[in-house]
């Protein structure tokens, strides 16, 4: 057992920069947890203080319920996987996936073992002799993970680890990644800023804005039920549309549309109506409510075809994914949502609203 904890954890460089405000979560062994947001919103600093490359200001870091504050990086059993993959130039292969044990004085049979299994899981075997300098960005991405492995740590930290891959070869490793860390039944903690990763691979993403956690739950729930507008508008692509509405009565208006509120305890003056692209469709059947606008951009993404449409009587655009095969730039068209596919947000705070 080597359930990793995050027991409000803070970090603070001088008065005013705060990158990390309070932050607590578990990682149980077999969970992949994925921190994602913008640049800057504290990823890696947490990750670091994960690692005991950086000290909180507050809090604790706990693996399998011990302490480990006070326990340097080097002791701490945790395997990290950088960006910039971090491979000792002057090494082969076979040497920088082996250096961790050797420096452990790990027995030279086991080191042969373990360096030969963990090539063989990533396909390296018949690069162990080369340097690092003449290996392509994919095969060192992977040999910085076979080092990563063959340590059998308690926790897998990795940050960022496919951004140096062109867009092919970073859907091949995710997959594989997916599948490599599945077997191994230890907690991972994982940093990006792409979403599609935090959804693929993890069985928990964190939304961090500004230190923040904004929401922790499985990818379904973070992408169906989004917890604020930050979540809403920055998980999903094309991104949620986020239109703000008048209230009159138990409806929202928006130039010359109209929907009906969900259940509030008070009404506000405004209200955030969140709706996904994909959720908007030309069907206008009963028990949908109908938008009119002006196409005045259509973006052909091969499948579909992305429209942004000028509601009328309004300065609010609403996008759509429609079939690819029509035209729709400049006319004048009928769009439809149903009421179960809103989302609906505080004006002022950003919060879900309603409680479907
Ligand atoms: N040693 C430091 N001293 C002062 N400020 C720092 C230090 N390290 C990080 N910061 C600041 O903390 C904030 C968070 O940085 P962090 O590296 O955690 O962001 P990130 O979410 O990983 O971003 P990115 O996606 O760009 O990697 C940034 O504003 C950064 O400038
Ligand atoms: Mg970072």
């Amino acid at each position: 057992m080597a359930k990793l904890e995050l027991e409000n954890l803070r970090k603070q460089f001088g008065p005013k920069i705060v990158p990390v405000k309070d932050i607590s979560l578990d990682v149980e062994d077999g969970e992949f947890l994925t921190f994602v947001g913008p640049s800057g919103c504290g990823k890696s600093t947490t990750l670091r203080m994960i690692a005991g490359l950086d000290q909180p200001s507050h809090g604790k870091v706990l693996i399998g319920g011990h302490n480990v504050n006070p326990i340097p990086p080097g002791k701490r059993n945790i395997a990290m996987v950088f960006q910039s993959y971090a491979l000792y130039p002057h090494m082969t292969v076979a040497e920088n996936i082996a250096a961790s044990l050797k420096l452990r004085k790990t027995p030279k049979d086991e080191i042969k073992r373990r360096v030969n299994e963990v090539s063989h899981k990533l396909g390296l075997e018949h690069l162990l002799d080369r340097k690092p300098g003449k290996l392509s960005g994919g095969q060192r991405q992977r040999v910085a993970l076979a080092r990563a492995l063959v340590r059998e740590p308690d926790v897998f930290l990795l940050d960022e680890p496919l951004s140096n891959l062109d867009a092919l070869l970073r859907e091949q490793v995710r997959a594989e990644l997916k599948q490599l860390f599945e077997s191994q039944n230890k907690p991972v903690v994982y940093v990006t800023h792409d979403q599609t990763e935090a959804m693929t691979l993890s069985t928990k993403i964190a939304v961090l804005y500004d230190g923040v956690l904004q929401q922790l739950d499985p990818p379904h729930r973070i992408y169906s039920r989004p917890a604020n507008q930050f979540v809403a508008g920055f998980m999903g692509s094309p991104q949620m549309n986020l239109l703000t509405l008048n209230c009159q009565g138990n409806c929202a208006v928006l130039g010359d549309f109209k929907i009906n509120l969900p259940e509030l305890s008070t009404v506000p003056s405004q209200i955030v109506l969140g709706i996904r692209p994909e959720d908007v469709r030309l069907d206008t059947s009963d028990d949908f409510q109908t938008i009119q606008g002006q196409v005045y951009l259509q973006e052909d993404l091969g499948k579909e075809k992305l429209i942004s449409v000028r509601v009328d009587g309004s300065d609010q655009a609403v996008r759509a994914l429609l079939p690819a095969d029509q035209h729709w730039e400049g006319e004048a068209i009928t769009l439809a949502i149903s009421a179960k596919a809103t989302h609906w947000f505080d004006v002022n705070s950003g919060d879900r609203l309603g409680n479907h």
